[in-house]
């Protein structure tokens, strides 16, 4: 073709970006991988082929690992652990600098790597995925450097195991194991089958950079070695991928004590209010879409457009889709490369061929004869409930509704079990927002879309997930408060056989919606004191009273919206009316527990609602600086609905240091009482109600911590669940989260230590961070 031919046609010229290195880089290795543990590869065992989707061609042979490798990867990473972290900050960032000072000068070789393996456009593995896996190296070098200065009281957990997924092999793999590495922990990391081949390169770079083995092991194979990992004696699962597989992992590692951290699938809802710039809003959908073909958890795969400008903007839309490239992603003029794998492609194929709902439009775009492509697809007209408005299609098909107000835009929004990501285009300031703080998701974009960076935090809510990677908030995953936790022995209630001290019945009942309510059930339960007299009758909670609870906290969702000023002005009510009636606190509290302590504790209960009025207004986000025009606001909101059970032991004090905390930050709470000793709760009430506490906000059930814990885990409609019962039910709790995949907060006991409070890792538990970028300075 010559000049004058192209200026007629203005077609782009193939730039192909040359696989040679890559290529002989395989060759060199003998086109056939072991596994990397203990700072070196193994001898290559059974495995499967890697190839690469634009082509069908093999690239190299990987090993599925066996049980005797996991296990000897484990092995290594818990020998070289406590060396690691005795290295300090300081000495492993001089590591993760070098890990990044190598990514940086291998950037080419791993982008065209990256893309033979997963198909994406070398623009996007060579601009992104492998910059900002730099970014995340150097971050969290610096992120080393810090932690005793900048986290003190916290530390490593330990080993980890991380399973990733194909979508973005490297980037995913970074974002895993720098956080892990800088906070002093050890790593086993599992990349997913279709793509393993740049975490092997990775392992080479740790050996080059001299990093201490053990620190870092890459184990490759399917889901089967996901599960074995998920089995072994770590201490953390971090896990990016289905939510199908996210829920087995959270039902797997129920009750062994394993932190866990998920970052699941999404439908991304993509605003488009009627005065966005609509130029810009139809390319940030290419962005939003067709990036990585549609494989990218947070894709806003929903687009949502404002009725009046639908129809236009669709049409020009359409326009923008037959211009985009499909083909060879080493083209450095192509948009669009090859879906990751045939199975994918498939899956792709079939769930657009089995909708039938709205108006299909696919790309006038040419593809390539053989390899996995698939056009650019929009489906217009769907209703909310449609298939494919709901579920993930992971591939470049774009579905999408109007709406006509921004309400029906947030409600449509927010009609969806996931709560990942969230785009709004508008050039209005105050619409944007006043849109953002409404939608459930972790991340939102403010007139662009799909930024991430090593400094903003990214993750999700409802079946999102649970846990952020990146930024200051990213570090919760990866340490621990310095003093361990230990289980308590349970307490058991004290027993007796006398009668009555006052003839009046004093059974007291739950408290729901601000109200005294008789159990559902009709049962109670005697409360006896030391010396074997009854105290007290409480009614015995059941699967219905709490369905009551949760429904009353639902329906008092306002208390979110209050400003921390308010919230703290209750607090400081609640405690200076619990303060009026102290003598009578401590007597309760004496009697039930045969003690002499119960004014120090009402003392200090006093001083822990005084402690959560101040922190709630004052536990502010963040600003951060990211290397784009704009800043990410790391803004902290409320969890929602909080089920907890509060301690055995401290029954006052241990009720107030779980409710003040939830309420502080705007949550609602359902509380059941300590089980052996619940009169100071159900002596709580009154004071609740005299403190202009809006009802609902708190509620209090008596009754059995082992019966009432899975009805709380398993509701739908709760957000958390936290246990500090002296029952061990972290694995009833953690398995019946599985279902909406609720946060759960369930190893924190400090044997009897109610005294000694921890405010930041309380308010951590009971706020959700949700990142929001907005455009901001030149
Ligand atoms: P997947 O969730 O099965 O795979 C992700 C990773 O988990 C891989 O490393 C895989 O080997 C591992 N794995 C699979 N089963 C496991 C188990 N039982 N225990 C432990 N680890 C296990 O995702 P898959 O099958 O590759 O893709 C299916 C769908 O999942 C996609 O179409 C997409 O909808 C969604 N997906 C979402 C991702 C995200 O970033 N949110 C990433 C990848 C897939």
């Amino acid at each position: 073709m010559n000049v004058k031919e192209i200026f007629d046609s203005m077609d782009y010229g193939p730039a192909p970006e040359s696989a040679a290195e890559a290529l002989a880089w395989l060759v060199d290795q003998g086109s056939r991988f072991g596994q990397f543990i203990d700072g070196a590869f193994t001898a290559p065992g059974k495995g499967f082929d890697s190839r690469n989707p634009a082509t069908g061609e093999v690239l190299a042979t990987v090993s599925q690992a066996t049980q005797a490798d996991v296990d000897a990867a484990v092995a290594a990473a818990r020998k070289a652990q406590p060396a690691w972290a005795r290295l300090g900050g300081p000495g492993r960032a001089r590591h993760l600098y070098a890990i990044a000072r190598l990514l940086q000068k291998h950037a080419r070789l791993l982008a065209v790597l990256e893309t033979l393996d997963n198909g994406k456009p070398i623009r996007e593995s060579r601009d992104i995925d492998v910059p900002l896996a730099q970014r995340h190296f150097y971050y969290h070098a610096g992120m080393a450097q810090l932690m005793e200065e900048a986290l003190p009281g916290r530390a490593a957990l330990g080993v980890c195991g991380q399973i990733i997924p194909w979508n973005f092999p490297l980037l995913m793999l970074a974002w895993k194991i720098a956080p892990a590495l800088a906070m002093g922990n050890t790593v086993v990391l599992k990349p997913a089958e279709y793509t393993s081949l740049t975490a092997l390169l990775f392992a080479d770079l740790c050996r080059q950079a001299g990093l201490p083995k053990g620190v870092v092991n890459i184990v490759t194979g399917d889901g089967a070695v996901g599960e074995m990992i998920v089995g072994a004696e770590v201490d953390k699962i971090a896990f990016t991928g289905s939510t199908e597989v996210g829920r087995r992992i959270r039902a797997a590692t129920a009750g062994t004590g394993k932190a866990l951290t998920l970052e699941l699938g999404g439908k991304s809802p993509y605003i488009v209010f009627d005065d966005a710039d609509l130029d810009s809003a139809i390319e940030g959908l290419v962005d939003a879409i067709w990036f990585n073909q549609g494989q990218v958890c947070c894709a806003g795969s929903r687009l949502l457009v404002q009725e009046g400008i639908a129809e236009t903007f669709y049409s020009r839309l359409r326009a923008r889709m037959d211009k985009l490239r499909v083909g060879d992603p080493l083209d450095k003029c192509i948009d669009i490369g090859a879906v990751v794998d045939p199975v994918q492609l498939q899956a792709i194929g079939a769930m657009v061929a089995e909708n039938s709902a709205g108006e299909t439009y696919r790309a006038e775009v040419g593809l390539p004869e053989t390899g996995c492509f698939y056009p650019p697809t929009l489906i217009t007209g769907m209703a909310p409930s449609d298939r494919l408005m709901q579920e993930e299609i992971f591939g470049p098909v774009l579905v999408s509704c109007t709406f006509r107000t921004p309400a029906e835009a947030v409600q449509l929004a927010n009609n969806s079990r996931y709560g990942l990501a969230a785009t709004v285009w508008t050039e209005n300031v105050n619409l944007a927002l006043d849109i953002a703080p409404k939608l459930a998701a972790g991340v939102v974009w403010v007139n662009a879309t799909n930024l991430f960076d090593a400094a903003a935090g990214f993750g999700g809510v409802r079946e999102s997930g649970f846990g952020r990677e990146g930024g200051w908030e990213g570090l919760a995953a990866y340490t621990r408060p310095v003093t361990k936790t230990r289980p308590l022995p349970p307490i058991a209630p004290l027993s007796g056989s006398g009668g009555p001290a006052d003839p009046l019945d004093r059974t007291a009942k739950l408290y729901i919606g601000g109200k005294q309510a008789r159990p559902d059930g009709g049962y109670s339960r005697p409360v006896w004191g030391k010396s074997g007299a009854l105290l007290g009758q409480v009614g015995v909670g059941n699967r219905k009273d709490i369905r009551n609870a949760v429904e009353a906290a639902q329906a008092a969702a306002g208390w979110a919206k209050t400003t921390g000023h308010m919230r703290a002005q209750i607090l400081y009510y609640i405690a200076e009316n619990l303060s009026a009636r102290a003598p009578e606190f401590a007597r309760r509290l004496d009697a039930m527990q045969g003690g002499r302590q119960g004014d120090k504790e009402v003392a200090a209960a006093i001083q822990r609602l005084f402690t959560y009025a101040a922190w709630a207004d004052k536990y502010d986000g963040q600003v951060k600086g990211v290397p784009l025009r704009g800043v990410a606001l790391a803004m902290k909101e409320p969890v929602g609905v909080i089920g907890a059970l509060c301690p055995d032991e401290a029954p006052l004090l241990g009720l107030v240091s779980v409710i003040a905390p939830a309420i502080a930050m705007g949550n609602r709470v359902v509380a059941v009482a300590s089980e052996p000793f619940p009169l100071a709760a159900t002596d709580f009430y009154q004071v609740l109600d005299t403190s202009d506490l809006p009802g609902g906000v708190v509620n209090i059930l008596t009754g059995s911590h082992a019966e009432l814990a899975p009805v709380l885990a398993a509701h739908l409609d709760v957000d958390a669940v936290w246990s500090f019962s002296s029952t061990d039910l972290s694995a009833e709790i953690e398995g019946a989260s599985a279902g909406n995949l609720k946060r759960t907060w369930v190893n924190y006991r400090r044997a009897r230590d109610w005294a000694v409070n921890d405010s930041g890792e309380w308010l951590a538990q009971a706020t959700e961070i949700k990142t929001i970028w907005v455009p901001y300075g030149e």
